[in-house]
């Protein structure tokens, strides 16, 4: 690549292993260390990750690449934010940082997390996760978290777990599924698709148990449905929990045992979530319901599948299941 583009990569590995020695050496870093030890996240995976710190500062980091890189890139490298007057200030700071890395894992830019602590009001109006803009080695709907880690495991499993956020990644890491990432949230693109079907088979999709946590994993199935061959699956949260959450209420063991290995089929995961538009105390509604759902059904290929969910179906609505299974006849033939 060319040396702007190596010259960049340069910046972001100092930046990096900057707000990391910040973070685990500095009593600067000290609050977050313990915010950090608060949320479960323990030296180990401090480590492996290189969380950091950006000081509540906004020259810090400037004056640290001033003295390393002497002749600029400042504008290009996203690090900062320029003044009225032409000069520039640190963009994070405050900030829990996470480095986001290439597929080689060298950092090209990062995601600062807003610290907990009482926040004054100018604060509020900050978004909890800052990213680094679009730059020339920085293109967020290309770049997946964790890929480099996860890449080995992903290709040992044939299969790989997908997260809404950067801290569930670290969770489902500490509960031993390695092959975990996550998108920059945003949502899925084509692009990472394309990266994920290079290395496995199967998806897993695990976001957010909060109505836009659902609804995203709705879209995300309807986009690796229809332009993959890769098979999907669905862990579905309870109570509007995440990932990370989880593992907080119920334990990093439970997290693996009880969660993500518990995995729907995306013809259980659509049933559950076109429940949601119905009443179904209703007949009309249970009509329409079910209409819909055999309409999903007719389309998943799995002959066990369809007898599966035909009588689970006629169970819970208490229909014949000859009946159920007349109408799905008919949808397979239309
Ligand atoms: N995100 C973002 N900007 C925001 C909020 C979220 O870019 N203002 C992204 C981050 O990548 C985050 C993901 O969306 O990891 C999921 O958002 P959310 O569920 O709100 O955050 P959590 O990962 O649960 O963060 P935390 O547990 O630290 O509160
Ligand atoms: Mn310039
Ligand atoms: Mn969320
Ligand atoms: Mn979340
Ligand atoms: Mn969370």
């Amino acid at each position: 690549k060319n040396s702007m583009h190596q010259k960049l990569i340069e910046m972001h590995e100092h930046a990096k292993s900057f707000f990391h020695h910040i973070l685990v050496n500095t009593e600067v870093g000290k609050d977050a260390m313990a915010y950090l030890e608060k949320r479960g996240i323990s030296r180990e995976y401090i480590d492996e990750f290189e969380l950091g710190f950006a000081p509540d500062n906004r020259d810090i980091l400037l004056k640290v690449m001033q003295k390393e890189f002497k002749d600029g890139l400042f504008d290009e490298s996203g690090l900062f934010v320029e003044r009225d007057d032409g000069t520039f200030m640190d963009r994070f700071f405050n900030r829990v940082m996470f480095p986001i890395k290439d597929s080689k894992g060298k950092t090209i830019g990062f995601s600062g997390r807003q610290m907990p602590s009482i926040q004054s009001d100018t604060d509020k109006k900050q978004p909890k996760y800052l990213n680094s803009p679009e730059t020339e080695i920085f293109n967020k709907r290309e770049v997946i978290y964790n890929f480099h880690l996860a890449r080995p495991h992903i290709r040992k499993t044939n299969e790989v777990y997908l997260f809404e956020g950067f801290m569930d990644v670290i969770a489902s890491y500490m509960s031993g599924v390695k092959n975990a990432v996550a998108t920059m949230g945003t949502s899925l693109t084509e692009q990472q698709i394309h990266r994920l079907e290079r290395v496995c088979e199967d998806v897993t999709i695990c976001y957010d148990g909060d109505s836009a946590g659902i609804n995203a994993t709705n879209r995300a199935v309807e986009l690796l449905t229809q332009n993959t061959a890769l098979g999907v699956q669905v862990v579905s949260l309870p109570n509007k929990l995440d990932p990370d959450d989880y593992r907080m209420v119920y334990g990093t063991e439970s997290l693996e045992k009880e969660l993500l290995h518990h995995k729907q089929t995306v013809f259980q995961f659509k049933r559950v979530y076109l429940m949601q538009d119905f009443n179904l105390e209703n007949e009309s509604d249970i009509l329409t319901y079910l209409e819909l759902v055999l309409k999903e059904l007719a389309m998943i290929p799995s002959v066990i599948e369809k007898d599966f969910a035909l009588t689970q179906l006629s169970e819970e609505f208490n229909l014949s299941k000859e009946t159920l299974q007349l109408q799905l006849n008919q949808l397979i033939q239309d």
